[in-house]
């Protein structure tokens, strides 16, 4: 028989209501923080556009958003800190209070590569928001989120945007995928 499909194999991790809760918490924080001022959000293509999407409701401060694409690359076997740009920027940056949106912190290779970028182009200041932290995969120690809603254990998750070859990101809960070793 083939093996059944589908979410049998799924563990929540983070339940939906935990993490409307969370999100709503760093919204505020947010908010806060900028007391008024206009603050730019560029979500990181796909996985943080529903984090993003719920970010930005719960936030009460002026905001604009832009989007940037990076290539995919297996972190386990290929982890030279090579990141392609797929899809840049709009628009520029300059003088802007930027917040880098993320799905997840895992190496740190993807937000380390996405910072200096941004840096470069004169932002009036660069934070990182980041729904989901994996700190015991970190290689690029520097990458420090300013606004983080949880940290997990080295497993692989999916849901609330997170994809397994681009299934599950509709899922409300983020769950974990038991994956095969790697070869
Ligand atoms: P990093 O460059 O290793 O920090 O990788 C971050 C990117 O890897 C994330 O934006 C995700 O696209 C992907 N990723 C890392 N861990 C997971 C996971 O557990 N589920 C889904 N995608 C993941
Ligand atoms: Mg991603």
């Amino acid at each position: 028989m083939p093996r059944p499909r589908g979410q049998q194999r799924l563990k929540v991790l983070l339940r939906s209501s935990a993490i409307q809760k969370r999100v709503r918490e760093m919204a505020r924080q947010i908010s806060a923080d900028f007391g008024g001022e206009h603050v730019h959000l560029i979500g990181v293509l796909k996985g943080a556009f529903v984090f993003l999407s719920d970010l930005i409701r719960g936030m009460e401060t002026p905001l604009s958003l832009d989007f940037m694409a990076v290539s995919s690359y297996d972190g386990a076997s290929r982890s030279s800190g090579e990141v392609r740009l797929t899809k840049d920027l709009d628009s520029s940056i300059e003088g802007l209070n930027v917040i880098l949106v993320e799905d997840i912190l895992d190496t740190g290779i993807t937000l380390d590569y996405l910072q200096r970028v941004l840096q470069q182009r004169k932002p009036k200041s660069l934070r990182v928001a980041v729904l989901l932290d994996k700190p015991e995969r970190r290689i690029k120690l520097n990458v420090q989120p300013h606004y983080l809603g949880f940290k997990i254990a080295n497993e692989f998750v999916v849901g609330y945007g997170l994809d397994y070859g681009e299934r599950y990101r509709n899922l409300k809960d983020v769950c974990v995928l038991p994956l095969p070793p790697a070869e």
